[in-house]
């Protein structure tokens, strides 16, 4: 059963996450072309060669969707702001794109949901893109000179905001795996981009301070529990070098920790030149951290180049897309993170969720939920100060690589009709938050 409302502190805040190219539909509205269209539309890189171009319609059927958020009880909605749609040469702003967002929020409002924005999440315009992205320090001012448009117009009736939505996800998944738009498969271009990635953080937080954003300004990464194998030593290593990567590196960064000696130990030689010289402009105070977690995965020795560590199937129960349910690893990392990093900085779960076939009656997608803000519950009667938790997401929508086949939904879209439909999940944390 989902814990009810009345088992967490007072003004603990539960909100459903999305993101805009996920969800908007980059077909509508005069957004520019963005590094995911371009991915998506090259062969091999989407299922199906899906893309976000139509989506889920949210920016044609916002309100309603903003009706069911409010209808679930739920109090926030942590949604992004494409960079493509607010300018769409990167540059350039987009009136159309600035008013939608402005509607946006003040729906939010009008519904008494708490808006809580970010404003990356991953939809960067094609022009910046092609001049090398994360990878080109000339990102870093173009990213600080968005975020100020952005705020510019909205922030004065926004919750809270975080600069971006994970930046392993940007810099490793995108330029060493490959896995997302750009697709490189290079370690400099990810040394080039895990730096620029924080740099630009940081800088825009200075920016955005000088701009009057006194409080409530943050960032999300995500985290997942890294495990050897098995106790081989060297599996072992292989399991602390990919947390180091994974789990150390962005946090560490933030927190004015530096940068991990174990992913230092490939990552240096690609890192730009004079990274040091950053490291004070990346560790701005903050006001929270969002955690995004899901999963952890079992780590072993691969021979070959550093980082020579390779995934192996766990045995835990897992997901439509393979990813195993640990619940008890949330609790972990928010502990490990006020213990080691955070101290006493305000948290969030900023994203949880799961992915099901197509179900109506999504009685796994209730348990993960009742087992995950247990674990939230636990992490909180251990003296964690978190604030809030995020299912993701709202709606089923775009899953970046997998396209549109995994659903992570509380409420089910009919990709055809676009008619949304809550699932038995979006009921019972009605039911859990009502009281
Ligand atoms: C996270 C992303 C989000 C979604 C979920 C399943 O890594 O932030 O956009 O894809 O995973």
């Amino acid at each position: 059963m989902i814990p009810a409302r009345s088992s967490f502190p007072p003004g603990f805040l539960f909100g459903a996450a999305t993101s805009a190219y996920q969800i908007e539909g980059a077909g509508f509205g005069g957004a520019g072309v963005s590094h995911w269209d371009s991915f998506a539309a090259t062969p091999g890189n989407t299922a199906g060669a899906q893309d976000g171009s139509r989506a889920c319609e949210h920016v044609l059927r916002w309100e309603e969707d903003l009706d069911l958020l409010a209808g679930a009880g739920l109090d926030a909605y942590r949604f992004s702001t494409s960079w493509a749609r607010v300018m769409p040469d990167g540059v350039t702003v987009n009136p159309e794109g600035l008013d939608f967002y402005d509607r946006l929020v003040d729906g939010m409002l009008s519904r008494g949901l708490k808006p809580f924005l970010t404003f990356y999440h991953w939809d960067m315009p094609s022009a910046l893109a092609m001049r090398g992205g994360w990878q080109n320090r000339e990102i870093v001012d173009h990213f600080a000179g968005f975020c100020r448009v952005v705020h510019g117009r909205i922030g004065d009736r926004i919750e809270a905001a975080a600069t971006l939505n994970e930046p392993w996800c940007i810099s490793w998944l995108s330029h060493f795996l490959g896995i997302h738009a750009p697709g490189l498969c290079d370690i400099r271009a990810t040394g080039h981009a895990m730096h620029h990635v924080m740099l630009a953080h940081g800088t825009a937080v200075a920016a955005l301070r000088a701009d009057g954003m006194r409080d409530n300004l943050g960032l999300v990464l995500n985290f997942e529990t890294a495990h050897p194998a098995d106790d081989r030593p060297e599996s072992v290593a292989a399991a602390a070098r990919q947390d180091a990567i994974y789990n150390r590196w962005f946090v560490q960064a933030a927190m004015g920790q530096g940068y991990p000696a174990l992913a230092m130990e490939g990552l240096e030689p690609h890192l730009p030149p004079r990274w040091q010289d950053d490291l004070a402009m990346i560790a701005q105070p903050l006001d929270w951290l969002g955690v995004n977690y899901y999963t952890r995965k079992l780590h072993t020795f691969d021979p070959g180049p550093w980082p020579q560590t390779a995934e192996v199937p766990g045995p835990l129960p897992k997901t439509q897309i393979g990813w195993e349910i640990r619940p008890e690893g949330l609790a972990e990392f928010l502990l490990r993170l006020k213990r080691e990093h955070t101290g006493d900085l305000p948290l969030y779960v900023t994203e949880n969720g799961l992915a099901l076939a197509d179900e109506a009656e999504d009685q796994g997608r209730i348990d993960y939920l009742a087992g995950h803000l247990q674990a939230a519950r636990q992490a909180i009667a251990e003296g964690v100060d978190l604030r809030g938790f995020f299912y993701w997401s709202l709606l089923d929508n775009y899953e970046w690589s997998l396209g549109y086949g995994p659903r992570f939904g509380l409420i089910h879209v009919d990709y055809q009709t676009m008619r949304r439909m809550p699932k038995a999940s979006w009921h019972a944390l009605r039911a859990a938050l009502r009281g």
